[in-house]
Parts: C-alpha cells; sequence; structure tokens
C-alpha cells in the first residue's frame, strides 16, 4: 500500500517537470518546426507590442514582454533549443548537457538588454531619440485591391548588428580612450602670433570624442555597429483598398544603437501599366467602368447577349439587350452595387458602369459618347 502511494506520488512529480514549464513555441506564436528567422521575426513583431513603454501600468503586458524574451533567447540558440525540445524547461534549468557559464537557460538576462540588442535605443521607446522614418512602395492590380490578400515584400534595412549586440567590439567591450583619458576632449595649443598661445578644447581624435575605443572590431560589421539586411514585411491588402492608402510599420525603418527606430510607411499603388489584373476596368473611389463594343446592328435591333469577365477574374457580367431594344452611342448602363467593395465598409459595394461604343458601318472606327470618361 504503502509503494503504491509512493509510486503515484512519483509519478505526478514527473508529470509535473514535463507540463509544467513554459511552451516558449506559443509564447511566440511559432510552430515546433519553426525556422531562425521565423523566430527571430516573431519576437521583433510581438516583443514591440508588448513593450512596457507602449502599455504603461499594463502588467499582463510586461509580463509577456518578459516571457518573450525569455522564449526568444532559449529557442535562438540553438543547444539550448535542443535541451528545450528533449527536456522542456525544467531540462535548461538543471543545466542539462552543460550549457555556458553557470549551466542552464540564462535566465534572468534583463529583457531591455536583448531588446535593444534588436532596436537600439537602450531598449526603451519613450526618450530615445528617435531615427528617420522610411517609406516604400507597392503595386497591387485592381483584382487584388477588389478581392483584398495579403503580400509579401522585401526592403534593405539597417539593423543593429547581433554579433556584438551594436557595440562594434569584438569581445564586447569597449576601453577608456588613452588619447584623451576618456574625456572625449582634448586640450590643444595654438599658437596664433610668435609668443602668443591660446588653448582651446577640441573633440578627441582619436575616439572622435565619445571617450571609448574599441580594441577589437567585430568581425561581422567591422566596428560598424550595424549591418544591411533584408527584410520581408506582410502586408494585408484590405477589400476596396484606395489608391495611395499608406500602411505604417512601426519601429521598422534603419536601426541604430544611437536612435529608437522610426517608422516604415508602404504605399499602395494600383498597377497601371499593363492589363494584367485589371481585365479593362477602370476605378474611380467605389465605381467602377468599362467599355463594352457593340456593332451598328446590335445597338439599332438589340437581341444580343455577352458574359464580360468581371474585376475579380472569376466571374462574369451578363450583359444583353432584346430584340427590338437599342442603344445609343455612349449610353451607360448602371449596375448597381457591382462595383469595387466600400473600404472597411464591410458588404457595400460600388456601382459598375457599363460605356457602350458603336462601331459605325463603314468607318470602320467607334464612335463613342461625347462624354468620354
Ligand atoms: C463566363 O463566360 C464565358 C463566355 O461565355 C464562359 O465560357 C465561362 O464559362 C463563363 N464563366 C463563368 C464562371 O460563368
Ligand atoms: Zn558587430
Ligand atoms: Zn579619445
Amino acid at each position: 500500500m504503502l509503494r503504491w502511494q509512493w509510486f503515484l506520488v512519483y509519478l505526478l512529480v514527473v508529470a509535473s517537470a514535463v507540463f509544467a514549464g513554459a511552451d516558449y513555441y506559443k509564447i511566440l506564436g511559432v510552430g515546433k518546426d519553426a525556422t531562425e528567422k521565423q523566430i527571430k521575426s516573431a519576437y521583433r513583431q510581438l516583443s514591440k507590442k508588448y513593450h512596457p513603454d507602449k502599455n504603461p501600468g499594463n502588467k499582463e503586458a510586461e509580463e509577456k514582454f518578459v516571457q518573450l524574451a525569455e522564449a526568444y533567447e532559449v529557442l535562438n540558440d540553438k543547444e539550448k533549443r535542443g535541451i528545450y525540445d528533449r527536456y522542456g524547461e525544467e531540462g535548461l534549468k538543471q543545466g542539462a548537457g552543460g550549457g555556458g557559464p553557470g549551466g542552464g537557460a540564462g535566465f534572468g538576462n534583463d529583457p531591455f538588454d536583448l531588446f535593444s540588442r534588436f532596436f537600439g535605443g537602450g531598449g526603451h521607446f519613450r526618450g530615445a531619440r528617435r531615427g528617420p522614418n522610411m517609406e516604400a512602395r507597392i503595386s497591387v492590380t485592381l483584382e487584388q485591391l477588389y478581392e483584398g490578400t495579403e503580400l509579401e515584400f522585401t526592403v534593405p534595412v539597417q539593423t543593429i548588428c547581433e554579433t556584438c549586440g551594436g557595440s562594434g567590439s569584438a569581445d564586447g567591450e569597449t576601453h577608456r580612450c588613452g588619447s584623451c583619458g576618456g574625456q572625449g576632449m582634448k586640450v590643444v595649443r595654438r599658437q596664433l602670433a610668435p609668443g602668443m598661445f591660446q588653448t582651446v578644447k577640441m573633440p578627441c581624435d582619436v575616439c572622435g570624442g565619445r571617450g571609448q575605443v574599441i580594441a577589437h572590431a567585430c568581425k561581422v560589421c567591422g566596428g560598424a555597429k550595424i549591418v544591411k539586411e533584408m527584410r520581408t514585411h506582410t502586408i494585408p491588402i484590405e477589400p476596396g483598398t484606395p489608391r495611395g492608402t499608406r500602411v505604417v510599420f512601426e519601429n521598422e525603418a534603419d536601426e541604430s544603437p544611437e536612435w529608437e527606430a522610426g517608422d516604415l510607411y508602404v504605399e499602395v499603388e494600383e498597377l497601371q501599366e499593363s492589363s494584367k489584373g485589371r481585365h479593362g476596368y477602370r476605378r474611380r473611389g467605389a465605381d467602377l467602368f468599362r467599355r463594352e463594343v457593340l456593332s451598328a446592328k446590335e445597338a439599332l435591333y438589340g437581341g444580343w447577349r455577352r458574359d464580360v469577365v468581371f474585376v475579380d477574374g472569376k466571374t462574369n457580367v451578363t450583359l444583353s439587350r432584346k430584340s427590338g431594344e437599342s442603344v445609343q452611342a455612349g449610353e451607360r448602363e448602371v449596375i448597381r452595387n457591382k462595383g469595387m467593395p466600400r473600404f472597411r465598409e464591410a458588404g457595400k459595394h460600388g456601382d459598375l458602369v457599363i460605356e457602350y461604343v458603336v462601331i459605325m458601318p463603314g468607318k470602320g472606327r467607334a464612335k463613342k459618347g461625347h462624354d468620354e470618361l
């Protein structure tokens, strides 16, 4: 009987060791098979969202911010991730498989440190100097604007060197400048005239006025603290998005250890050059316009029916006239609620306007209505 109870207790302990740990994958919102890039991107997005500066007084956000840093530190490290996958959080705490100095997961690192390695600005949004904003454009077909979609695009961006954490130093250390003694300034004696000297303070030429120098430059960024990378974003194109709409990607502009990254603005353009994805339609506001050519006979006597491809590229719009129903050159037929979706007005649409063009016999040219679009 006693043995039985011990066995039960033992089982419970084992079970809790396996299941009680935090699910780092879930915290970052990625799958177990996530690539390094996906993990990094998830941390980038979420840590900005839950940063305490953006959620003042929100304890939940603060906790989430700390958890994100913890999850990222483990999953971004091949060795720690391997241990975590096999033994869970408990395995990391016990230092299974060794690990770095102190063993284990390296918890207790300042989450703001990690954050500043990504975004600069000393790990904070408030109070930091802001870097310049960036602008980009994305071309979208009319069909995509009608349907709504998500598009990936890539922009070149300056990013804080992860290897040195933006210090520019291979060993992570900076040293006091020997030339100015760490003051950043030097006193220089200048001769104004024979026998007349003036002493002036000038920024130190060795350390550039920073008072600190690097002994061994980081191998990856060469001491520049920053590297160039191509960063991929996903932009949601909502149905009916107006031309020229600007979508903001917060803090996704160039990074620097000296500032908080500015915003990336992406302007949505309608692809004009080719007819690809337009299907012969033009857009004005939420209304769509299309020309339809009729022979003189059709225009005069009616009795015709046509399926024209709609702007979605999938369905048809059926146009027809009964026998004896004539159409004037330049006549407009308005099909209500068959235009573009109205932006952010669910279920509402503009109109579709068909403008009839009649081919006159003998001339071989289309006669258009006087009210040219
Ligand atoms: C659209 O019209 C064309 C021509 O009449 C026809 O071949 C096609 O099947 C139609 N498509 C749909 C989805 O109705
Ligand atoms: Zn570096
Ligand atoms: Zn100096």
